[in-house]
């Protein structure tokens, strides 16, 4: 080959799955590891770029660097999120695409599908947050929602608390409720599955985990349904009542300082002066690494509000890559054979 060709691996949603990519505690891994590497100053982050199409909608596509300095690569997730997609095409709100390249000589390894990644990415991270706050002996999950988040976040639930044996789904529709059982039962065959027929109170009550992820704005979630002792994962806008947040015994985000400048609940509490800085009880990377307490009794209730930190998904992200690379999976691409001046007979493709 010649030493100027450039070829990078190609890996779609497929490539990725098939080679044992979708993986949760392995995404968890990687979500524990970029915690401290970026709590340590081992990532560069820079600031996303947002381009916004419609600000009605907030259809928008936004560029999501990152650079893990101790595994010598820098990614991009180039995301799309599209609202009216599901209703409109009846399609997914959101797509996304990563590309991940040597920091050693600066080309391209790999372009992948980042769907999978950064839906991954999400349930890692409500994951990690249930490991560290949820009860130990969590038995029921409940969700409100039922969409691709819900789904994953069930993955990820499962992988921290095996011994969930129960869960509960409402959503908007029982339309949307029966698709998710339908999609996640084949995977927990032990587990009882309970559709709420759109009665969000059903999906809560003796819940020990509590997750939101729709796609609504409103206050969905009501503080008297809330079990003692119960973890609550806030996934989506806004999504419960503001006494939800008020009530919390704890307060943990992904990272407050960007939480607090996005539009979930918490963040409108805040900004309604209803709470202030000092009623967050830190972020996830000081519970993970013991700078603040986690859960104190069993009786806490614990609320979690992620924003989301796509050097996570970069993290996700090279070790999909690894796993893949191991089984030599996709296809590898050549972007280039050679050096432009290098072509045989140019001047027959040239345009001057
Ligand atoms: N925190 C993060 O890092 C992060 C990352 C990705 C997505 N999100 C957010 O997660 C949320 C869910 O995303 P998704 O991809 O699962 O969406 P989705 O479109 O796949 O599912 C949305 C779900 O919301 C339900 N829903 C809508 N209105 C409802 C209502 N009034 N009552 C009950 N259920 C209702 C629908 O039935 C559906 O099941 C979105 O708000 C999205 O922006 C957060």
């Amino acid at each position: 080959m010649n030493k100027h060709a450039i070829m990078y691996r190609n890996l779609s949603q497929e490539d990725l799955i098939k080679s044992g990519a979708f993986s949760l505690p392995m995404a968890i891994d990687a979500l524990k590891r970029s915690l401290i590497q970026y709590r340590d100053n081992e990532i560069l982050f820079p600031e996303k770029i947002v381009q916004v199409f419609n600000e009605e909608t907030n259809e928008r596509i936004n560029c999501l660097p990152a650079t893990l300095l101790p595994e010598k690569l820098c990614g991009v997730k180039w995301v799309s999120v599209f609202p009216p997609n599901p209703v409109k095409y009846g399609t997914q709100n959101l797509s996304a695409i990563i590309t991940l390249s040597s920091i050693e000589n600066g080309y391209p390894v790999c372009v992948m599908d980042g769907t999978l990644c950064s839906n991954m990415r999400v349930a890692a991270v409500g994951a990690l947050a249930a490991d560290l706050l949820a009860r130990q002996d969590a038995e029921s999950i409940g969700f409100i929602g039922a969409g691709e988040q819900a789904k994953m976040h069930l993955l990820g639930m499962k992988s921290v608390r095996p011994n969930l044996k129960v869960c509960r789904v409402a959503a908007k529709t029982v339309e949307d409720e029966r698709i998710f059982v339908k999609s996640v039962k084949p995977l927990f065959p032990d587990m009882e599955f309970v559709v709420c027929n759109t009665v969000l109170e059903d999906a809560i009550r003796d819940s020990d985990i509590i997750v939101t992820a729709t796609s609504a704005q409103a206050p969905l979630l009501k503080p008297e349904w809330i079990k003692k002792g119960a973890f609550y994962s806030h996934v989506g806008g806004y999504e419960c009542d503001y006494r939800v947040i008020q009530m919390a015994d704890k307060l943990v985000c992904d990272d407050w300082d960007v939480v607090k400048h996005r539009l979930s609940t918490i963040t409108r509490v805040y900004k309604e002066g209803l709470i202030t800085d000092s009623d967050i009880s830190g972020n996830l990377v000081e519970i993970f690494d013991g700078s603040r307490p986690g859960r104190e009794s069993d009786d806490e209730f614990i609320v979690f509000s992620a924003a989301g930190l796509s050097y996570v998904d970069i993290a996700i992200a090279h070790d999909m890559f690894r796993r893949s690379e191991e089984k030599d999976a996709g296809t590898m691409v050549a972007l280039q054979e050679k050096m432009v001046f290098e072509h045989e007979n140019l001047a027959e493709f040239v345009e001057i």
